[in-house]
């Protein structure tokens, strides 16, 4: 490469920019702890700065391995995660990913990522019915029927 060039400079400068966008993002993303509500209980499965690094590292599965031959390589359940970070909606249901305060897109919706995880998984924690009363029960089943898919 032309490193003298005025080409080569102007390409310099917009690599230097781009590392510096994506540098204040990772910042930021950081700074915006004050709005992650923390998960229940005295500390997540691994330490808080290595789990905003690398969760999607610890949670991600090849579809088809998992689909067919059982996950080998998964460390931590989604399940967990979302027991333990379910944040309680006004209605004190848990509340799912289609709100943006649900504990996954506190930083993805700021940081622009988006995850499919949840059209096959439950954002929120899973109820067992026998945790019901049959008031309750009626509840649950008038809301899943009016919201369609439960996600
Ligand atoms: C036993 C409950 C529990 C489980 C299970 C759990 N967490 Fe946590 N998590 C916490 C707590 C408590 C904190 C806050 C820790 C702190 O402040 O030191 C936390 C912090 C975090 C943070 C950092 C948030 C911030 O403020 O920057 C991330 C990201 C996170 N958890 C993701 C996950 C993921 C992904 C899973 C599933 C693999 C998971 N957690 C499972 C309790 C849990
Ligand atoms: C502390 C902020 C924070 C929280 C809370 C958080 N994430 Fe993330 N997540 C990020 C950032 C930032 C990225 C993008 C990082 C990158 O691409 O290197 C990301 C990326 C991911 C990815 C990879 C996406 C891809 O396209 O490769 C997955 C999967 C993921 N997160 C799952 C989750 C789940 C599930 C939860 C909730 C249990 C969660 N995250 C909560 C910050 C967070
Ligand atoms: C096409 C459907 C589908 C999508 C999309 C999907 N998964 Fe899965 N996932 C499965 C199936 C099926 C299993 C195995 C059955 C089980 O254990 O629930 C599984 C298992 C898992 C497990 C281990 C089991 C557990 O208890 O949590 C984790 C962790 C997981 N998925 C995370 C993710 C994350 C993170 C994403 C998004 C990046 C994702 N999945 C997207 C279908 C899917």
């Amino acid at each position: 490469m032309q490193s003298n060039s005025h080409i080569g400079k102007l390409l310099k400068l917009s690599i230097v920019s781009l590392a510096m966008i994506s540098l204040s993002m990772v910042i930021n993303a950081a700074d915006l702890a004050a709005e992650i509500i923390p998960g229940k209980g005295e500390a997540c499965v691994e330490d808080k700065d290595f789990m905003r690094r690398n969760h999607m590292d610890l949670l991600r599965h090849d579809r088809d391995e998992t689909v067919h031959k059982g996950n080998r390589d998964i460390k931590h359940s989604l399940k967990e995660c979302i027991s333990c970070h379910a944040i309680e909606g006004s209605d004190g249901k848990a509340l799912t990913v289609s709100s943006p305060k649900h504990f996954c897109r506190s930083c993805h919706d700021y940081a622009a990522v988006s995850v499919d995880c949840f059209q096959c998984h439950a954002s929120r924690p899973e109820l067992k019915t026998s945790d019901l009363s049959s008031e309750e029960l009626k509840k649950v089943l008038e809301t899943k029927e009016s919201e369609g898919k439960d996600k």
